[in-house]
């Protein structure tokens, strides 16, 4: 029996697919056709080590980029600087997902910009402001991010800044309330997509989904805000325009950023009608059937068993990605 030993704590849900009950649904699901699972949690340096060392597993699959106290935001990873993953390649375990290096890039939204610019991958226009750090000229409106946050955490109207003053105030408040640097770019006015892409190979997938929000949640600007996310309010169709785009660029980002099994990248139109990058989720949410990967992964692969049972395909299928470029 193949063993998967998940492995979740305080910032599962910041970080990671979701929280307990999300975390509790996976296992249950992996325990099932030829498959073990079990959950644990992690909350500091010695109990990870203690679970890599001392328990039976063939794979880990992890909610954590980093070991983190905080349960509202990733944050810096700051307190002992060691990555989840980068001990895991250290001890050539075998996991879930992309390698060390790509999961510090994409959890560092700045980063993945670096990397996906160098590879001429559209992405908007992007400065980063270091705490203390000067402020950009740049050509406005902007749209003010921290750069290391999931789930629209720290993101609202007051995002769009369309003068110095409003730059000023919206990078104080990131610095402020999130202690890491700003991410400044270009305010791309048009739709959003997401592209979801599965396995690896020959196998690979890449499912293109819009975001749809009924307009009249919106307030200045059509942006998923924070409080517009993870309540059932944003729903994804398939798109009716941009599908090869989307997927292309999906697949240029994948390639670039050396992304596996289960990644998600978001994108939207910018102002001139181009289709930019804005991010690419290293583990996105995994909440049946709510998040967006089951709901993309619905729309192409309906089951007669419902909504729950290509759930548990969606699931099953990341973790033998896993097992697959292992020979596991
Ligand atoms: N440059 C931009 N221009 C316009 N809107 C933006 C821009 N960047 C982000 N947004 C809006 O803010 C939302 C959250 O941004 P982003 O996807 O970068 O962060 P996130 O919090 O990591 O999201 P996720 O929950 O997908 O991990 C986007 O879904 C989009 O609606
Ligand atoms: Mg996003």
């Amino acid at each position: 029996m193949k063993k998967v030993m998940i492995l979740t704590g305080p910032a599962g849900d910041a970080q990671g697919w979701g929280d307990m009950e999300v975390t509790r649904q996976l296992c249950d699901t992996l325990n099932t056709a030829g498959k073990a699972a079990e959950i644990v949690y992690i909350e500091n340096r010695q109990s990870f080590k203690d679970a890599i060392e001392n328990r039976f597993y063939d794979i880990i699959w992890s909610a954590l980029y980093h070991i983190s106290s905080k349960a509202d935001i990733v944050g810096l990873n700051e307190d002992d600087g060691m990555w989840i993953a980068d001990i895991l390649d250290s001890r050539e375990i075998p996991y879930i997902g992309p390698n060390a290096r790509t999961m510090k890039q994409l959890i560092q939204k700045n980063l993945t910009h670096a990397v996906l610019q160098h590879n001429h991958v559209p992405v908007p226009q992007n400065f980063t402001v270091d705490i203390g750090g000067k402020n950009p000229e740049p050509v406005y409106p902007v749209f003010v991010k921290p750069s290391c946050e999931s789930r629209s955490v720290g993101i609202s109207d007051d995002s769009v800044a369309n003068t110095p003053e409003d730059l000023e105030k919206a990078i104080n408040y990131i610095h402020t309330e999130f202690e890491q640097p700003a991410l400044v770019e270009e305010y791309l006015p048009g739709d959003e997509y997401t592209v979801l892409m599965l396995s690896n190979g020959r196998n690979q997938e890449f499912l293109p989904g819009i975001v749809k929000v009924d307009a009249s949640h919106y307030g200045k600007y059509p942006i998923l805000r924070s409080d517009l996310r993870g309540v059932g309010l944003t729903k994804i169709y398939r798109p009716a325009t941009r599908r090869k785009e989307s997927i292309e660029l999906a697949g240029q980002a994948v390639e670039a950023l050396n992304c596996l099994d289960h990644v998600r990248v978001d994108m939207r139109v910018a102002a001139d009608g181009q289709l930019k990058i804005i991010e690419v989720n290293g583990i996105p949410g995994l909440k049946p059937v709510k998040s967006w990967s089951p709901q993309i992964y619905s729309l192409y692969h309906a089951s007669p068993g419902g909504e729950m049972a290509e759930y548990h395909r969606l699931v099953h299928l990341i973790v033998e990605s896993g097992f697959s470029r292992y020979g596991i």
